[in-house]
């Protein structure tokens, strides 16, 4: 059996379609989204892929509920490719005109809720002899702009996240981030309302770009790539 792909945040924009991009290349895929309602649209969009496609709903920085979804994984064909799409961001604004709600709903969705799945997936890859871990940065990590906050905060540490992994994970275990740059999501209409959406690229163009890569990453060239924080421009 082809091991599947796990989704972490594929209830919409760059999640949803990355799930879309692998179901239709005939892979396995596993999603995890936050609400019930994003769960029950993503049933109903991929309900003709049939036991290809699974889906969980539940904030993945909550470890009780994540414990007993990654317990289920270590029962079947473990993931050999974990992206890490969820996010969020509240408001772009200064640190201190944000509510402590707003920075600690940013900080579970941002860091601690991939900190504790990476962690966690990671003694699976080791127990399995394989796997890989792909983050998602953001541009205010390599050019810091004012007001993007706690975002921006949080975006630097899981490039530092990803970049730890990748220095303790033996091969041919890996981890690397990609900013995938702008696209016209949900996320991207909070940080820039008035923005036409129709000016930016969309998910589904970014999801086969990168959906191609992490192919090439599962194939075997997850180890070259290693420890890399790469922009749109440096993907292969
Ligand atoms: N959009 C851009 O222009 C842009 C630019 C640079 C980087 N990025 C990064 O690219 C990634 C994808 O962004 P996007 O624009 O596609 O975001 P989006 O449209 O806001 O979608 C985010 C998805 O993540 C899920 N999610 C958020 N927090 C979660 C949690 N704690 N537990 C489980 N699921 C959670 C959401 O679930 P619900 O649907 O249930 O809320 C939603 O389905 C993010 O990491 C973002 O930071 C985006």
């Amino acid at each position: 059996m082809t091991a599947p792909v796990l989704i972490l945040g594929a209830g919409r924009g760059l999640g949803a379609a990355l799930c879309d991009h692998f179901l239709c290349q005939g892979l396995p895929v596993i999603g995890v989204t936050r609400s019930p309602e994003s769960r029950t649209l993503l049933r109903e969009r991929f309900k003709g892929m049939g036991a290809r496609f699974q889906v969980e709903s539940l904030d993945i920085a909550d470890r009780v509920a994540s414990r007993r979804v990654i317990g289920a994984l270590e029962n079947k064909e473990p993931p050999t490719l974990a992206i890490y799409t969820a996010g969020y961001l509240a408001a772009r604004k200064s640190l201190w005109t944000l509510s402590w709600d707003q920075i600690d709903r940013e900080l579970a969705s941002n860091l601690t809720g991939p900190l504790f799945w990476s962690v966690e997936l990671s003694r699976l890859f080791l127990a399995t002899g394989r796997g890989g871990h792909l983050f998602f940065s953001s541009g205010v990590v390599r050019t810091p702009r004012s007001e993007w906050g706690a975002y921006g905060v949080f975006k630097s540490a899981i490039e530092a996240l990803s970049r730890q992994l990748a220095l303790d994970l033996p091969p041919p275990l890996y981890s690397l981030s990609v900013n995938p740059g702008r696209m016209s999501t949900a996320m991207r209409h909070v940080a820039c309302p008035d923005e036409d959406p129709s000016t930016l690229p969309t998910p589904g163009a970014v999801a086969r770009r990168i959906g191609d890569f992490c192919r090439d990453l599962m194939a075997g060239s997850g180890r070259f790539h290693n420890g890399k924080t790469l922009s749109m421009e440096e993907i292969p």
